[in-house]
């Protein structure tokens, strides 16, 4: 996912998507390219705006020097995270499927994850990484008991825990049909939250944490962040 209006980094996402910009020597969105490839993970549909399209041809194009195969998907409307997904979907056919949020950076390779719900899938599979800042994210509640997830809240004002639910989340093709009950969010997105909660209302979520750094990288603080974990100057975001 390598669209939205990236506001939070204005005035530069005025005339550069936040995809393009550097983190580290390569331009934010190479990074979930790498993670995808450390995966095994051959065959990648990007979700762009249109404006990018020209750009993308010049910097990735058909995904050869990365040895991966690249195709687009323009996302004329910025109406959400569950709706870019749901632009995959002629993409993904009847396969298991990876969603990673081009702004998310991580340490952990995804390797094993991948290829674990490859052999045994549940609908969905989410990885959590504790944070210090809940309110600014999906926010998972683990039930004690169970060790299960409870339901995820998006950006809560009371936050139940601080494990949020990162950006990296993968699916069976069966998940498209949940799609279209989703209903736009507060905020006017399909929300990515609202499709995780009905796997666990199916009992069809599963979720592993996150062992080494996670950063979202969309603020102006977090990509400076971003900048310094890539490099190996810092070992943990600090977002406070
Ligand atoms: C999105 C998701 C949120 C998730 C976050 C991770 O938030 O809606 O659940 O925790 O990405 O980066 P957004 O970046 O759209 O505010």
């Amino acid at each position: 996912m390598a669209g939205g209006s990236g506001t939070r980094l204005s005035p530069i996402t005025k005339i550069v998507n936040k995809h393009f910009l550097p983190v580290g020597k390569y331009p934010m969105i190479y990074w979930s390219l790498l993670k995808l490839k450390e995966a095994n993970i051959e065959n990648v549909l990007l979700i762009i705006n249109q404006d990018d399209r020209p750009l993308y041809d010049k910097l990735i194009g058909d995904g050869r020097e990365l040895e991966l195969k690249v195709t687009y998907k323009i996302q004329d409307e910025p109406l959400g995270i569950a709706h870019g997904v749901s632009l995959a979907q002629s993409f993904v056919g009847n396969s298991p499927f990876i969603v990673l949020l081009g702004d998310n950076l991580f340490q952990d390779s995804l390797r094993k994850a991948v290829n674990d719900f490859d052999v045994d899938p549940k609908m969905g599979h989410v990885f959590l990484k504790k944070v210090t800042n809940p309110m600014a994210y999906g926010i998972a509640e683990i039930d004690s008991k169970t060790n299960k997830i409870k339901a995820i809240e998006e950006k809560p004002a009371n936050p139940k825990s601080d494990l949020c639910v990162t950006g990296i989340y993968l699916y069976e093709a069966s998940v498209f049909r949940y799609m279209k009950q989703l209903v736009p969010s507060n905020r006017g997105e399909l929300e990515i939250t609202d499709l995780n909660n009905q796997l666990i209302k199916e009992g069809q979520l599963g979720y592993q944490m996150l062992n080494g750094w996670w950063i979202d990288a969309g603020t102006h603080e977090s990509l400076y962040y971003a900048n310094q974990l890539i490099n190996g100057d810092r070992k943990e975001p600090n977002h406070e």
